[in-house]
């Protein structure tokens, strides 16, 4: 199978618009990455149980028909089968977004024992003041949003690199942040498929909100955030 280098965003963007598949190719597939805690880590706030199904199933599909679509969209460009092109867009878009939106998400979460629900430090802890008055704020501003969101889909913190500000969004399904804005950056991003907490939260999507904060790794997404934005370092 001979796919493109380049990261998984790059990719889904560049599939979705049918740029340069067949300018620079080298052997690369897409993996499940590993996590850095063990499933029964993160309980009470998440079951073991809820994590290993969610990694090691959820994810791993994605991840497969995700190279399964590239391989078939590579095919299909060399043929100059453009129907199938076309055909291929929202299998590539739900998978790579899928694969996409997960790689971040297990970032997002850690144990207790590793800082997890640690408020943010540094600058953005400010940033968070700033635009949401405090994080009790923007935590019930993401778990209003979160529960409100028909179906399945993600509700997101970003940041905005263009006007340097913060941002909650919610896409669905498993579109990834950037298609809500190209200058979006995710730097939390919170599940809310049923597959994320039916096990154990069954139907009351709320009560798995306002418990995932618990897990949540703010250390994460303040390195992100002064990665993206050192100049509102303070
Ligand atoms: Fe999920």
């Amino acid at each position: 199978m001979a796919l493109r280098a380049m990261t998984s965003r790059n990719t889904l963007t560049n599939a979705r618009l049918g740029l340069g598949f067949l300018q620079s190719r080298s052997l690369q597939t897409f993996t499940l990455p590993d996590l850095s805690y063990e499933y029964g880590a993160l309980e009470p706030a998440i079951s073991g149980d809820i994590m290993q199904i969610h990694h090691q199933k959820h994810h791993q599909t994605y991840v497969t028909n995700y190279n399964k679509a590239l391989e078939q969209l590579e095919d299909a460009m060399a043929k100059g089968d453009a129907p199938s092109v076309a055909k291929l867009q929202s299998a590539i878009t739900f998978n790579g977004g899928g694969h996409l939106n997960h790689s971040i998400f297990w970032k997002n979460l850690t144990p207790v024992s590793h800082g997890g629900g640690e408020p943010p430090h540094g600058s953005l802890g400010w940033a968070i003041d700033a635009n949401f008055g405090s994080l009790k704020a923007l935590m019930k501003k993401m778990n209003a949003e979160g529960a409100a969101l028909q179906g399945s889909g993600w509700v997101w913190l970003g940041l905005d690199t263009g006007f340097k500000r913060l941002v909650i969004e919610t896409t669905p399904n498993q579109d990834p942040l950037v298609t809500k804005g190209a200058n979006l950056i995710p730097l939390l991003g919170i599940d809310v498929w049923e597959h994320a907490y039916y096990l154990q939260y069954k139907n009351v999507r709320p009560d798995y909100l306002n418990n995932i904060w618990k897990v949540i790794n703010w250390k994460y997404a303040s390195e992100l955030y002064e990665k993206e934005c050192p100049t509102e370092r303070t």
